[in-house]
């Protein structure tokens, strides 16, 4: 059947090692660790902790991070056996379309879209808000939001929305440093990790001295809480299930999954990597494991010193600088520190993202499945510079246009999606080709593979019902081009 054809798996190898012709193989293990760290530590950890420990989870927020690593771990032990095995920028694509046909790699490759392209139209308007704190808001409202924002300023003046220049501006700056190298992005991704990893490292530092072990005490938030008085004088109650106690750590657990997405696009980087049996792996658990270890440590302090319920009355997106300006007396200086932070970490996010979607459509466009355009490559840089420049003109008309809130959610499930693919993909190969060399073996199959598709569904289907229906219209739209145009010029096709 047709809609099911699978790429043979020698096909795909000896793609992968046509590096004359293809991308430059020029990343190794650090630069593969820096490039997961690069798309994981931003909104996730500076916005979200809050976020997840005012409204739901309390101080256990570090217990939230933990399960939602474990989560992650699972499929990350999948992708590292798929990645190590496959070297083919697709990622989780490739493998879908190695394993369960052409359809389904569709679908997944669809979904990616959601991921990488949305993922960074999403954080590219979150870095714009972002630069406009920091300049203490010298950026005319007009020209940083979309036509479907407005707001009142102090004097009671309404200000609609033109564009977001500011977001078009850094996609733009990341798009040519795309075009210009993978080599060359690598290292402009490598600087802006470790300051982001600094700051990190000096704020839980500073941090430490400042824990009052009162705010950690009772961890988990009590099912009698009292609840908490808002700015505008309204209250917050924890009496909800998934409001204390260990529901509460759930969905803590949900609200910053967000925060570990990008380990993942790693693997997209696999036909760029020197030694990618050896090193995707490293890439793809380094990372995962490096940043689940300053996630726990950074929302121990965060927690330490200020007490939860100041999260639900403080501004969220602010919540960080709100606690050192508030409990951490004389280190003003590091507020400014994190909001510098968190513009480097936006940047390496969206830099990520924005490879990860090009190499996804570089691999479906060599698969005929989409216009051949997207795997042109630069005469001189050999990157796939048209679909860089197409990328930025689809992904910038969202950040322009469209309001941030639009998009964060239909990022998680784009990811979720692939990542349950991916463990079904792992069990399906070890049947089908079980003498297969794999450098990397995920442990304990089908157990690993089991939970991952049992931890990443139930974290889809505890998402709101808007996003869900959003993301099943996005797949219509999906199966319409399938079938209208990606069926009719597989290479594939009989
Ligand atoms: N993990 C990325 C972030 O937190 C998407 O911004």
């Amino acid at each position: 059947m047709s809609l099911f054809r699978k790429k043979s798996l020698d096909v795909l190898m000896s793609q992968a090692g046509d590096s004359e012709k293809g991308l430059k193989r020029t990343l190794g293990a650090g630069s593969l660790i820096a490039l997961g760290i690069g798309a994981i530590i931003g909104a996730g950890l500076f916005v979200r902790t809050a976020a997840a420990a005012g409204e739901h989870a309390g101080s256990a927020v570090t217990i939230s991070f933990i399960v939602a690593a474990i989560g992650c771990a699972f499929a990350g032990l999948c992708y590292a056996e798929f990645a190590s095995m496959i070297p083919i920028a697709g990622s989780a694509y490739t493998y879908a379309y190695a394993t369960m046909g052409e359809l389904i790699a569709w679908i997944i490759g669809w979904a990616l879209i959601l991921e990488y392209a949305l993922g960074a139209a999403t954080v590219s308007i979150a870095w714009s808000e972002f630069l406009n704190k920091l300049v203490g808001g010298a950026i005319p409202f007009e020209w940083s939001h979309s036509p479907f924002e407005r707001a009142l300023d102090a004097s009671g003046v309404m200000h609609h929305g033109i564009i977001n220049a500011p977001a078009l501006l850094i996609l733009l700056l990341l798009s040519l440093l795309l075009i210009k190298g993978t080599q060359e992005s690598a290292t402009v991704n490598a600087i802006i990790v470790f300051v982001k990893v600094a700051i990190v490292l000096v704020f839980i530092a500073v941090g430490w001295q400042f824990i009052n072990p009162s705010n950690h005490h009772p961890y988990l938030i009590p099912a009698d809480a009292p609840p908490a008085q808002l700015r505008d004088g309204t209250f917050y109650s924890y009496t909800g299930f998934f409001r204390h106690g260990w529901g509460g750590v759930l969905t803590g657990a949900a609200i910053v999954f967000f925060a570990f997405i990008g380990f993942d696009a790693v693997s997209t980087a696999a036909q760029e990597a020197k030694n990618p049996s050896k090193d995707m792996p490293i890439g793809i658990l380094g990372s995962l494991v490096i940043c689940t270890v300053l996630y726990i440590l950074f929302s121990y302090v965060l927690t330490g010193v200020a007490p939860y319920t100041d999260f639900v009355k403080a501004g969220k997106e602010a919540s960080v600088a709100y606690a050192i300006d508030t409990y951490m007396h004389g280190y003003g200086w590091l507020a400014s520190l994190v909001t510098i932070g968190i513009l480097a970490g936006f940047s390496s996010v969206i830099l990520v993202m924005l490879l990860g979607q090009s190499r996804v459509f570089y691999t479906m466009a060599t698969d005929g499945l989409l216009p051949k355009v997207f795997c042109a490559l630069h005469p001189k840089f050999r990157t796939p510079y048209k679909s860089n420049l197409i990328l930025f003109v689809f992904v910038g008309l969202f950040a322009a246009f469209v309001p941030g809130s639009v998009a964060g959610d239909l990022t998680s499930i784009g990811t979720l999606f692939a990542f349950v693919l991916v463990c079904v993909g792992v069990m399906i190969l070890r049947k089908n080709d079980p003498g297969r060399a794999r450098p990397f073996k995920t442990p304990l199959v089908p157990l690993v593979p089991i939970l991952g598709m049992l931890v990443c569904t139930a974290m889809i289907v505890s998402l709101d019902s808007t996003t869900l229906l959003t993301a099943f219209f996005w797949m219509i739209i999906g199966l319409v081009v399938y079938f209208s145009y990606s069926k009719n010029n597989s290479k594939l096709k009989a």
